[in-house]
């Protein structure tokens, strides 16, 4: 193996350009290619900033030609050279105007034949993309989407840091901080049976230090929850968190508004309009079925609880009379998309979602064409097609039940509807915030309300007098998402500042007074000296560059993520521990089968 003894790099393969022909070059990286043709042995060699042509020609030199012949895929080098016009050019590498002609080539490693290939489109499992991460990373795409991140970190440090925000750390091994997820427990040695919590957000702390006077705290920092994953959630991910200090929501949303404008600027420069639009958590749920709705495309609910309250057609009007809903959207021209097999495909998407059905109507040159349109009189169908704003070739599709079931089913068919008609338009990205959520929502499984943001959230000034109401659910909180293309990016409130609403709150939860003390009497405390009018913000860093970057997944924009079993396929995190280890932590595994997780 050759040293870089005597050799520095001059620049990188990936930016030689026209320009630098004639100039003597040290590059280094790895061979990603490599066609001997005889006399002449072409590399292509690539570093982080792309990949260039080199050539070993043995009129050039004997010694380096007979030393490429030896190189395989993936083996660092560096080589000098001089950079000369192509002969024939390639349009479709950044480089392709220019070839480097070897004069010394050093081997600084040689590699094993990589287990995946260094291609953007190489067809491999996730699995093993995972597993060998570090060579996976070595893929244009995946350093792209790294550097699109780091560039995502560093406009928002710049922006927070020119408004005023500090960067403060708070601790990683905290006692619990209810986000509504399980938490990541870690076993204390020196404190006998006790456990912190890895924080599933610094929520507390930076509520603390707006009562410590910081008046505008920021960090980019790790949270953990132990949650169920999917696409766009992982056991640890990164929130850009903000908290500032004599604020109402409109000054946060108008700072992070600037905040959102100026990392698009950056990152795809492309401009956002703002104020960006707003929309009440009702609104949103009425017109989307969902609190994070993708506006990039229609596919509005209608509602026609009254239209069919009183029609033939049973299901529809024992909802009516239930006090339930039946709305529906109008697939606009999806009457032919649309076969009875897709159809009952949507349907058995509805019922994954608690849908008892979900019924159909095609409006043909010939009528209605439903296996319900028989239930209706022809006043009423009518009216149906009025209210749905209904032509022909259009699809209506329709949803009865209590409004929780019928905004999710229609709501998961209307993502379903948009994702095979492909109306979501890739290039567009359509921001709008979510305001007045309800305080509370129902925990079913122990029957009791639980807080929808966190316990922190400022309740609407005329509902604090109702927190001690039987119900809770239509109480608004000064909350709000912001929501981009589908996804939440992110979630703030302006916060309790007093230590007796406060309590209040405690208590709507149902927590004792005693079991409030113990888990957040040091923030009840901290309210009895003092505390500044706050609120903040949290987004989701994965989810934003995942956006931004193009991805499905939040993994992609993620250097070493874990699967959809929270395991890291590549080091087998999580494992099992030493006896020793577990001793000391006065640990006992109950568990029999100790043997390695998947
Ligand atoms: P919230 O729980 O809404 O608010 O989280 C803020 C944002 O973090 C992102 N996010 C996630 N991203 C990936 N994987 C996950 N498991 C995950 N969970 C959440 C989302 C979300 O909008 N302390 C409050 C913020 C505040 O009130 O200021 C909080 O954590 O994009
Ligand atoms: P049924 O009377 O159960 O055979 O249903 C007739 C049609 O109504 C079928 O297309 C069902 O999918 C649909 N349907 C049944 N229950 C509901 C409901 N709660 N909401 C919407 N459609 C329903």
């Amino acid at each position: 193996m050759d040293s870089l003894k005597g050799i520095k790099r001059t620049c990188y393969a990936g930016d030689l350009r026209k320009e630098d022909i004639g100039k003597e070059v040290v590059l280094m990286g790895w061979v990603q290619k490599k066609r001997n043709l005889g006399g002449l042995i072409f590399v292509d060699l690539r570093d982080i900033k792309g990949i260039a042509q080199v050539v070993f020609d043995e009129k050039v030199s004997v010694e380096a030609f007979s030393k490429a012949e030896g190189l395989g895929s993936e083996y660092v080098v560096a080589i000098r050279g001089k950079v000369f016009e192509r002969a024939s050019k390639n349009a479709n590498m950044t480089t392709g105007d220019i070839e480097i002609f070897a004069e010394e080539l050093r081997i600084l490693n040689e590699s094993s034949t990589p287990p995946i290939y260094i291609k953007d489109d190489d067809d491999v499992s996730e699995a093993l993309r995972l597993k060998y991460r570090y060579l996976d990373l070595r893929k244009p795409k995946m350093q792209k989407n790294l550097m699109l991140r780091h560039k995502v970190a560093s406009t928002v440090r710049n922006y927070l840091s020119e408004n005023g925000f500090l960067e403060i750390e708070t601790p990683f091994l905290v006692k619990p901080t209810p986000e509504g997820a399980r938490d990541y427990l870690v076993p204390s040695r020196v404190n006998e049976g006790k456990f912190y919590a890895l924080p599933q957000s610094p929520q507390l702390y930076k509520q603390l230090l707006m009562v410590s006077g910081m008046d505008r705290y920021f960090q980019i920092v790790k949270c953990f929850r132990d949650e169920d994953l999917r696409a766009d959630r992982q056991p640890e991910f990164t929130q850009i968190d903000c908290e500032m200090s004599f604020v109402d929501e409109d000054d946060v949303i108008s700072i992070m508004e600037g905040l959102i404008k100026k990392v698009f600027k950056e990152t795809l420069d492309r401009d956002i309009v703002t104020p960006l639009p707003r929309m009440t958590y009702k609104e949103a749920m009425e017109t989307y079925g969902s609190d994070k709705p993708d506006t990039r495309y229609g596919l509005e609910f209608k509602n026609i609880t009254d239209v069919v309250s009183n029609s033939g057609f049973k299901v529809f009007s024992d909802c009516a009379k239930e006090g339930y809903s039946v709305r529906g959207i109008n697939v606009t021209s999806g009457a032919e998309a649309f076969t009875r097999k897709a159809i009952s495909k949507l349907e058995d998407h509805a019922k994954l979602y608690k849908a008892k059905g979900l019924a159909w109507m095609k409006l043909t040159s010939e009528g209605v064409s439903s296996p319900i349109a028989k239930f209706f009189d022809e006043e009423t169908l009518n009216k149906i097609i009025v209210a749905m704003d209904a032509k022909e070739g259009d699809l209506l599709l329709f949803v009865a039940d209590k409004d929780a079931v019928v905004f999710d089913a229609l709501g998961q068919v209307r993502i379903a509807v948009a994702d095979k008609l492909e109306l979501a338009d890739s290039d567009k990205f359509n921001l709008l915030w979510v305001t007045e959520f309800p305080i509370f929502e129902e925990d079913e499984d122990n029957d009791r309300f639980v807080a929808k943001h966190h316990p922190f959230t400022s309740p609407n000034e005329e509902d604090i007098e109702k927190l001690g109401d039987e119900n809770k659910l239509s109480l608004r909180a000064r909350a709000y998402d912001i929501v981009l293309n589908g996804y939440e990016i992110g979630g703030g409130s302006i916060r309790i500042s007093d230590a007796k609403l406060q309590e209040k709150m405690f208590e709507a939860l149902g927590f004792t007074e005693e079991e409030a003390r113990n888990q957040f009497g040091f923030l009840m405390d901290a309210f009895e000296y003092g505390t500044p009018p706050h609120g903040g913000i949290a987004f989701g860093l994965d989810r934003l560059v995942m956006i931004l970057a193009g991805a499905e997944n939040i993994r992609e924009v993620i250097a070493f993520p874990k699967n959809q079993n929270a395991v890291c396929p590549m080091t087998n995190a999580p494992s099992i521990t030493s006896e020793e280890q577990l001793k000391e932590l006065h640990i006992k595994v109950s568990i029999e089968d100790k043997s390695e997780s998947k």
